[in-house]
């Protein structure tokens, strides 16, 4: 069975003014972790491998991608981070100064919680269901380049976890996760680079 490596992207300027979503570039941390993400790939699956690479489309993740010399990424929109809606580009301090009913709704049931004009964790298990079926296909390794809550639910798929769990998985940013089916069940290794 092949490894599925998966990642978020590095460190970016929203991530470091703690804003929620949006579509910034990444830091100068987490271009920095994309070179040694890059020297690492490269590293393990040399010119003549076979190894698949997806991102999202958002910027942040394909500027992680970058760095990699011997694979081209692809790009799904299925890959984007959960839409926050109204709640888009703000911080969870404002969230819940302004908002503190949503805010409460959201810590009360986060995986059910749909943000207003944007999504909850129910719906990207759904918006994920083709990436499943498409992961389970393909037979190279694959790196997935995303986002906290889109690996959450991943994660939570290949662990065969109850989804009301996912929300509150840690996936941390500069960490790359290799997890490898077994017949029973999946190892996980946790590589921090
Ligand atoms: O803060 C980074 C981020 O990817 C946000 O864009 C996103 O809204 C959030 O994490 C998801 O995590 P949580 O569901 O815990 O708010």
């Amino acid at each position: 069975p092949k490894p599925i490596w998966v990642t978020r992207h590095g460190e970016s300027e929203f991530n470091v003014r703690e804003l929620i979503g949006g579509d910034s570039s990444l830091s100068s941390r987490g271009v920095a972790y994309a070179r040694r993400l890059g020297a690492y790939m490269d590293k393990h699956y040399p010119p003549g491998t076979p190894l698949t690479v997806w991102t999202s489309t958002l910027r942040r993740t394909q500027q992680t991608a970058s760095f990699l010399k011997f694979h081209r990424p692809i790009a799904w929109r299925n890959l984007d981070e959960i839409d926050a809606g109204i709640c888009d580009g703000r911080t969870y301090e404002w969230i819940a100064k302004h908002m503190p009913k949503e805010y409460e709704a959201r810590k009360n049931d986060k995986y059910r919680y749909r943000y207003p004009q944007g999504e909850s964790y129910q719906d990207l298990a759904q918006r994920l269901e083709p990436i499943m079926l498409e992961l389970e296909r393909i037979d190279t390794p694959i790196l997935i380049i995303a986002h906290q809550a889109i690996l959450r639910v991943i994660l939570g798929y290949l662990h065969d976890k109850d989804p009301q769990q996912c929300p509150s998985l840690s996936v941390p940013l500069h960490t790359l996760t290799q997890v490898t089916p077994k017949a029973y069940g999946v190892e996980e290794v946790r590589i921090s680079l």
